[in-house]
This record gives structure tokens, sequence and C-alpha cells, in this order.
């Protein structure tokens, strides 16, 4: 049984003069532990998904479902880091991060407890008791990613964490998360622009079309765990590598 799985999901939005349609028949599914990709074009209906499954949209058509139960429309049964960081700018950052977890039934000492442990983890120690309008877009970022990591569900929904990083710090970021979730284990489904990042740190990678988007193609990543840095340099990390930028290029241009 698989941890969350879609099923026939089409999604089309209704504007004020057309319709637009935006996700054509997805299907795919997160097994218990795994660490699964999504890489489509931009403006392809990833976010949207995510929305779907978190339930603050339903679908036109199709499933949602969580531990083999039907859980189409539901929310807060998965933890969700959404594309812009959406803290509350009324809130401190530690008060941000513990908001999650209060919400899902823990005491708000807990998750304070929580929040001034983890902060410093992602470089945010001393900014505790500031608002959010002090950090920077990165930092405000992984104050957001720090909040769904430390909220309880089982499935993590990331939708490109890592996006408004540098280089240095979102590798270093990429590979802290691997670190704790090797550890952990929890299941993932991960929104990427960047293929190297899905190849790095997935077990599973699906490849959206252009919108309405399909599955194009899914790729099971070949590297063993713990995995380090190196397998970048494996000639089957670039082929891998080359072959989904080929279908993303013909995808971009037809
Ligand atoms: N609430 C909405 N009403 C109407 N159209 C919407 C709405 N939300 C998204 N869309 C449209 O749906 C399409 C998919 O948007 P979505 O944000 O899901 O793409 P995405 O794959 O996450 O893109 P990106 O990689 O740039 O984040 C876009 O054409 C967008 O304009
Ligand atoms: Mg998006």
């Amino acid at each position: 049984m698989s941890k969350l799985e879609l099923k026939g999901i089409h999604h089309t939005f209704t504007g004020k003069k057309q319709q637009v349609p935006v996700l054509s028949d997805i299907s795919l599914h997160v097994k218990e532990g795994e660490f699964v990709s999504i890489i489509g074009p931009s403006g392809s209906g990833k976010s949207t998904l995510f929305h779907i499954i978190g339930g603050l949209i339903a679908p036109s058509s199709g499933e949602v479902w969580l531990d083999g139960l039907s859980v189409t429309g539901s929310k807060g049964l998965i933890s969700y880091m959404p594309q812009q960081s959406a803290l509350f700018p009324w809130r401190s950052i530690e008060a941000n991060v513990a908001l999650a977890q209060e919400v899902a039934g823990v005491s708000r000492a807990d998750a304070l407890d929580k929040a001034r442990e983890w902060l410093p983890k992602v470089g945010l120690g001393g900014y505790e008791h500031e608002l959010p309008h002090v950090l920077s877009g990165g930092m405000q970022q992984r104050v957001s990613f720090l909040r769904a990591l430390l909220s309880p569900q089982e499935v993590m929904c990331l939708d490109e964490p890592f996006g408004s990083l540098d280089a240095l710090t979102r590798q270093a970021m990429q590979s802290w998360l691997l670190n704790i979730w090797e550890q952990n284990k929890r299941s993932i489904l991960f929104v990427t622009h960047s293929i190297e990042e899905a190849i790095f740190l997935s077990d599973r990678i699906y490849v959206l079309s252009s919108k309405p988007a399909q599955v194009l193609e899914q790729f099971v990543v070949p590297f063993d765990r713990p995995r380090h840095e190196k397998v970048m340099t494996d000639p089957e990390f670039h082929e891998l590598r080359q072959h989904i930028q080929g279908l993303l290029r013909q995808e971009i241009l037809s």
C-alpha cells in the first residue's frame, strides 16, 4: 500500500472568460519512507497539485489517497511547505516555526522548545524572537522549511524549498535534509526545478509535461543510501540528467 497516492487527477480553473485546463490525468504515488520528486516546466501545475493534495482546492476529478483511504479535500493531514513562505508577519520566528506543531496538537511549550532547538541547525540561531520582515527571502524560506519539517504528519510536501537560496547554502541544505531524512525516513514529495537536486535527493522522479500536465516519464534513481555528494560525478548521474533535460527541453520548445 502506498502512503500517498493520486488517482487520475484532472483540474481546470474557471476564469471570467475562459477555462484553463491545468492538470490532465495525474496518477502518482509515494511509498512509505520514499523520497519522490516532481520536475516540470514552470506553470505546468505542480503547485496546483500540491494545493489539491493539501485539500486547499478540490480537483475537478480524481482522488487523493493517504494510507489506503480517500482523503480528497481534507486539510491538515500532510505537512506542507508552500512555494511562497507564508509566514505570519506578527508572529516571531520561533512562534511561526511552532505553529504547525500546535495546530497538530503539540503543546505550545513543547512546540516552542523544538523550534528553539532546531533554528540554529538551519543557521537561524539568534533570530528566534525577531519578526519575519527582518529576515531575507532565503532565511524566511528556511523558517518555512523548518515549520514543515517539525510538523508531525508522516507525509511532507515541499514546493521548491530551496528555490531562493544561493548555490552554496542550497547545497548545504540539500545535504542536511538528506542526512535528517535518512535518519527518520518520512515520505516526501518534493517539487524542484533543479534536475541535479532531484537526482541527488530522490528515490524516484516524475517528469511532468507542460500544462495541462501529464506524467511524461518516471525514473528510479539508481544510487545507494546513504548518498554522498560524490554521486554527482558518477557517469550514471550525468546520463540521467541529460535524459531528463532532453525531455524538458522538448516540452518547453513544443
Ligand atoms: N487560482 C487560480 N486561478 C486560475 N488559474 C490559476 C490559479 N492558480 C494557478 N493557475 C494557473 O495554473 C497554471 C499552473 O500554475 P502552478 O502555480 O500550479 O504552476 P507551477 O508548475 O507550480 O509553476 P512554477 O514552476 O512556476 O511554480 C498556471 O497557468 C497558472 O496561471
Ligand atoms: Mg509552483
